[in-house]
């Protein structure tokens, strides 16, 4: 009674949020009429979370307002700083005048969304950027920032993802293409529940969404990710909402002027998770004792990976990331076990127990019973990829697993010892 107290105590006190949002309008000169941005302008702005987060969090944002003149129009953007309580965004204009931009920004603190950013890109092209949660498999990107000297058409789509990267691809209309000089985005990747997609809308006039019902626990986010436009008037296109309580629905498109097609995707992105990662169990091993007469041949340590035959024999620090479909996933472990040396082993097998929870080995070694086995065979809760470090050392091995949940946790699931007896 007394711990729950306490419990409840310091989280009034603590208080800290995990999720934020809001709209920035510091780059729009009806609200900050000192924002000229152009021939070489540049400024900055800092935006307060409503509270404080308990680390630092991930912060994206996607364009919901754009008011700027026909080429050479150029404006780099970019997040330079983020803290606990806030976060600092930088422009500039190179030549013609950006009137306004704003900023619907998202900051979040769970690992189960992946924010990678690529801002103010020189020279456009297909790129592909490493992700650390292998579960990110799935995500949507925003245009961030853009330079044209003249006509541009140009589609950014996420082409590929692989356990460990994501790949960006941009289409290239001949005659147009060499007018984009610069672009940036965000890549947003994430679980499989981190978002849910409407889909790509390609708007050449006057876009309306029509009623969209609201997804509990997710935020709404128009994604720019491609542009038609003529530069024969102003680039403009904003985002007008009008939600009742249980729908949202928008406008996207000019005011004034002539339409800007484009192509937006419509996104759910999720702010709470129920989806909870754990680490590997091991659930069935088998070992081995037997006598080797040349031992000097041999590694200290031999650790196989079998469904993917990779083998690690020498000392250091590696990465390696489980397929999803190894399942159930199989390790060999020898070790040489020299006279007047021990072998302690230890393998994770329960990740909810309290007490006995792995299974633990110790041998002591002799010239008879020289090299130690170890045939470990793990399992999970559902498919997923694994992130491994693997540290080997002379008298050592460990294997961490690498788990992406709101926060970030490393579990040793294999760690062998060879120790005096
Ligand atoms: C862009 O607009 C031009 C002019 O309306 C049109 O001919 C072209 O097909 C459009 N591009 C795409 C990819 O739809």
């Amino acid at each position: 009674m007394n711990q729950l107290l306490i419990v409840i105590l310091l989280n009034i006190v603590s208080a800290y949020i995990y999720y934020d949002t809001g709209l920035m309008t510091d780059f729009d000169y009806t609200i900050q009429p000192s924002f000229i941005c152009k021939n070489g302008y540049s400024n900055t702005a800092t935006t307060t979370f409503s509270q404080q987060f308990q680390n630092i969090p991930q912060v994206f944002f996607t364009h919901e307002y754009l008011d700027q003149e026909m080429a050479e129009l150029g404006f780099k953007l970019a997040i330079t700083a983020i803290s606990q309580t806030q976060f600092t965004t930088e422009i500039s204009c190179n030549k013609q005048r950006v009137f306004a931009i704003k900023l619907r920004w998202f900051a979040i603190d769970d690992q189960r969304i992946e924010v990678i950013s690529n801002f103010n890109m020189e020279n456009p092209d297909d790129k592909t950027f490493p992700i650390k949660n292998p579960n990110a498999q799935t995500g949507f990107l925003a245009i961030t920032s853009m330079r044209y000297t003249g006509q541009i058409d140009f589609l950014l789509s996420i082409s590929q993802i692989k356990a460990n990267s994501v790949t960006v691809s941009i289409t290239k209309v001949a005659g147009k293409f060499a007018n984009l000089k610069q672009i940036g985005y965000f890549i947003v990747v994430g679980i499989e529940e981190a978002f849910i997609n409407l889909g790509l809308k390609t708007a050449t006039g006057a876009f309306s969404s029509g009623t969209i019902p609201i997804e509990s626990n997710r935020w709404f986010a128009i994604a720019l990710q491609g542009l038609n436009y003529s530069n024969s008037k102003n680039l403009r296109i904003k985002a007008t909402y009008s939600n009742t309580a249980t729908t949202i629905s928008y406008t996207w498109g000019t005011w004034y002027e002539i339409e800007t097609p484009n192509s937006h995707s419509q996104i759910w992105i999720a702010y709470q998770f129920t989806k909870i990662f754990y680490p590997l169990e091991c659930f069935t091993i088998r070992t081995s004792r037997k006598e080797v007469k040349d031992l000097s041949i041999l590694p200290t340590f031999y650790l196989e990976f079998v469904q993917s035959n990779q083998i690690y024999t020498t000392n250091g620090n590696y990465v390696y990331y489980i397929d999803k479909s190894n399942v159930p996933f199989k390790m060999g472990i020898s070790i040489k076990c020299e006279n007047g040396k021990k072998i302690q082993a230890n393998f994770n097998k329960c990740n909810a127990c309290s007490t006995k929870k792995t299974h633990s080995f110790s041998y002591n070694c002799f010239n008879q019973m020289n090299y130690v086995g170890f045939f470990p065979v793990f399992q999970q809760a559902f498919p997923q990829y694994h992130h491994l470090k693997i540290n080997m050392n002379p008298s050592s091995l460990e294997i961490i697993n690498v788990v992406y949940n709101q926060a970030l946790t490393e579990s040793t699931i294999v760690q062998i010892q060879i120790l005096n007896q």
